[in-house]
């Protein structure tokens, strides 16, 4: 069963820094004419209103991308990612908050191409709503995980691989891992992007281990914003763990995280950081 719907967390402190690195990475992917692919195995609705009751039962995006719309100091790798948003609110009002899919598309070139996978049905439905037209992207109502390897290598050799799953079932970080094992075994040189939540179980750490086993050519950037809720759980922060990373995202990145870690901190100890591995 699917229980998760990414409306109720659009526009949180985790897709800030999710968003935000994904069109860095297809930024420099445009660097080259040579035409990629952009495979999203977890795409979710597409497009988000923050308007909704669903976004506004935790109001999660009020720390999240509202602290940055009205900033006029952003560094400016962020001011793209904001200027992306607002291009999505012609009237002005921050009411849509876009998904990845929405991301890519607003990113890419014409002669580029998106592959979406999306399994809850009424997400799906909304997603194709959304991209009716569109004659860039394919879409998929089938599991991300098992269906990737289908697509590797992609015709033009070139290609960004997006993993974007609930985790709500502890059964997705090894998934994670076995697609990604499968996927590089066919297609070493695409570019993978792992977005991971920081919980107090710790489970992201396990993973990240696993991870690095893959390839020696990996970056890794984390943030953590909250402490744990009176119980002792929550979800402290998030990362994102690449393969094959644009070799400046590190360097750029760290324009970013010291002024997105100090705004979106809900703690005193809030922090970032940011590891590379390279062959
Ligand atoms: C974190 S959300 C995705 C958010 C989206 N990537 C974004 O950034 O806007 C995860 C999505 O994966 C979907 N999902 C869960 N398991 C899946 C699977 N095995 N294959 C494809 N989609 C799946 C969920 O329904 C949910 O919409």
């Amino acid at each position: 069963m699917l229980a998760y719907r990414h409306a109720f967390h659009a526009g949180n402190h985790a897709d800030v820094l999710k968003h935000c690195v994904l069109q860095q990475v297809l930024a420099y992917m445009n660097q080259k004419d040579k035409p990629y692919w952009v495979i999203d195995t977890h795409a979710g609705a597409g497009m988000y209103s923050l308007a909704s009751d669903y976004a506004n039962k935790k109001s999660e995006y009020k720390d999240g991308i509202a602290r940055l719309w009205e900033q006029n100091d952003l560094p400016e790798i962020l001011q793209e990612y904001v200027d992306l948003i607002r291009v999505c609110n012609v009237k002005g009002d921050w009411t849509l908050y876009p998904g990845s899919p929405e991301v890519i598309r607003r990113s890419i070139r014409a002669d580029d191409r998106v592959r979406l996978f999306e399994l809850h049905p009424t997400d799906f439905a909304i997603l194709e709503d959304h991209f009716e037209r569109d004659r860039q992207a394919k879409l998929f109502k089938a599991d991300g995980f098992a269906s990737l390897k289908a697509l590797l290598p992609p015709p033009t050799r070139r290609a960004v691989i997006f993993m974007d799953p609930p985790y709500e079932l502890k059964s997705d970080y090894l998934k994670v891992v076995e697609a990604l094992r499968e996927g590089i075994k066919r297609f070493a040189e695409g570019v993978y992007i792992v977005w991971y939540p920081i919980l107090t179980r710790g489970d992201h750490i396990d993973l990240i281990e696993s991870l690095s086993e893959l390839s020696n050519k990996t970056l890794n950037i984390s943030m953590t914003v909250q402490e744990p809720d009176q119980d002792g759980f929550g979800m402290l922060g998030s990362g994102l763990f690449m393969i094959n990373p644009p070799w400046t995202l590190a360097e750029s990145m760290q324009t970013v995280m010291p002024y997105l870690t100090e705004h979106l901190a809900q703690f005193e100890g809030a922090s970032f950081d940011i590891s590379e591995s390279v062959a």
